[in-house]
């Protein structure tokens, strides 16, 4: 239905605006949150090469109903670890320090959670609503030191733009 795959040598920036630009049009007039996730994880895996995982946690109740962790949510990519509590690993470290996390080498990141052991580097941006994180979007790539700081600022984008459309 939709072709955005970027020619292989394109400028990072140009994709991520790109990107940025496919996101705003799929979501803008779609009030359902889970569907603009889904189709969110499936554009970030088409626009950005060397991805293993790309997608989304969205803060929920536990399962006790007694507080709030992260929970799995729309993605691309190998089955997952369903919940992370807030300050664990590089996505509950994003939730909770509303930071994001531009980590090189997953293997020197302290509690990082190996859901797929291919993975090895990882982007964790929080998506902030009213101050709060309602979910984290997480990008992991079986090659170390994948990304940069434009990826950190092309998804910090991507953050804000879905902010009230998830
Ligand atoms: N590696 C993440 C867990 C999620 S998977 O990468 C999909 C972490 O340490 O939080």
């Amino acid at each position: 239905m939709f072709d955005f795959k970027p020619a292989a040598d394109a400028d990072p920036a140009e994709v991520h605006r790109d990107l940025l630009g496919a996101a705003d049009a799929l979501t803008l007039d779609e009030p359902d949150g889970i569907a603009n996730m889904a189709n969110v994880a499936a554009l970030i895996w088409e626009f950005l090469p060397d991805l293993n995982w790309a997608g989304f946690y969205r803060v929920a109740p536990t399962r006790d109903g007694a507080g709030s962790e992260l929970v799995l949510g729309p993605f691309v990519g190998r089955p997952a670890c369903i919940r992370i509590p807030f300050g664990i690993g590089v996505c509950g470290t994003a939730a909770q320090s509303r930071a994001t996390q531009l980590v090189a080498d997953v293997h020197a990141f302290p509690g990082h959670i190996a859901c797929d052991a291919a993975s090895q580097s990882e982007l964790v941006v929080p998506v902030l609503r009213d101050g709060a994180v309602i979910a984290v979007i997480d990008l992991d790539s079986p090659t170390p030191g994948r990304f940069t700081r434009a990826d950190a600022e092309g998804i910090e984008a991507l953050a804000t733009l879905l902010s009230a459309r998830i």
